[in-house]
């Protein structure tokens, strides 16, 4: 088993991807760091508290709060995507079972890293505003950390906020370019792979709601605000999951068919491009590649991967 720490800024996708993370046989959570994103800051963290709550592990998963805002300022946040609750407005009871820990996000990050030298394996799916700050604050993390996995940026596609940008970099594009070029072992799996592999149609939408499960009503009401969302901004035909395509490539590298090294870099600068994922697919820059980007997906396995942690939540 990879023991894995979860940085998430919880909101909709993100909560499947908690769900997704414990229901791998692959992975050991060893706990979840929050990250600003998505919604406001401490309703991140009470998502996050009732999702592990949902999910009958309260007390067993810790979470630790990390940095609410981006390492260069404010950010706004997307409630018209996930809702304000960023749960698809369910306005779900507050967690009972376990407030968060004390610790802050970046030192449980740190610490874990020295703890589990080279068994560490990191899933970012949010800002990554604490992965930069912890390896700011300890450089020598970087030869403990077995592998980060990143949701984020694009490959030469589409962003989803700017046509430029996709929300993670865009969140924290100075964060996402100290990790990029800290040394790290890097799989990045890009917005583009969501809208072409992780959309969830009507029909999956159908047989989760077949499932008659827990799990299964909690994935249909989270996903009420952006399945509109998809239709009327991305003009997709379902619902997107990028946060638990990442995860489940991580409990099972069979889901990620193709991929290959490229140099990768963030634009911090750009007028119109900033937290552009720059991806050197033809290797124009020279430059040594130092990231692993995920190019293709089986999605049917992908897709019977989140289907079955929606089963296994009664
Ligand atoms: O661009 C999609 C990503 O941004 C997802 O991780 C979503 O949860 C938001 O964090
Ligand atoms: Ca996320």
């Amino acid at each position: 088993m990879k023991k894995v720490i979860l940085d998430t800024d919880t909101a909709g996708d993100d909560t499947l991807a908690i769900l997704t993370v414990l229901d791998s046989p692959e992975l050991e959570l060893l706990g979840l760091t929050i990250a600003g994103g998505n919604v406001q800051f401490e309703q991140q963290v009470e998502n996050a508290l009732y999702t592990l709550e949902i999910a009958g592990v309260s007390g067993k998963v810790p979470v630790y709060k990390g940095h609410a805002q981006a390492m260069m300022g404010d950010h706004q946040t997307v409630e018209e995507v996930h809702g304000d609750d960023g749960m698809g407005n369910a306005y779900f009871p507050k967690a009972v079972q376990r407030a968060e820990e004390d610790k802050h996000a970046v030192d449980f990050i740190i610490e874990q890293a020295h703890k589990h030298p080279g068994e560490l394996t990191l899933l970012a799916i949010a800002p990554l505003t604490n992965i930069a700050m912890a390896l700011l604050k300890d450089p020598s993390i970087v030869k403990k950390i077995e592998h980060l996995y990143i949701m984020g940026g694009t490959n030469n596609a589409l962003g989803n906020v700017t046509p430029a940008a996709e929300f993670n970099f865009l969140v924290d594009p100075e964060a996402a370019k100290i990790v990029m070029h800290a040394g790290l072992p890097i799989t990045m799996v890009g917005w583009e792979m969501a809208t072409r592999y992780s959309v969830m149609t009507e029909e999956d939408h159908r047989q989760v709601r077949e499932l008659g499960t827990k799990g299964a009503t909690f994935f249909t009401d989270i996903n009420k605000v952006v399945e509109q969302f998809n239709t009327d901004v991305h003009r997709l035909p379902g619902t997107t999951h990028p946060d638990s395509l990442l995860v489940a490539i991580a409990g099972n590298p069979k889901i990620m068919t193709d991929s290959h090294r490229y140099y990768v870099d963030v634009e911090t600068k750009g007028e119109l491009t900033r937290g552009y994922s720059l991806v050197d697919v033809n290797g124009r820059l020279g430059k040594e590649p130092n990231v692993h980007v995920c190019e293709m997906v089986d999605v049917r396995l992908f897709k019977d991967t989140l289907l079955n942690a929606l089963k296994n939540i009664t």
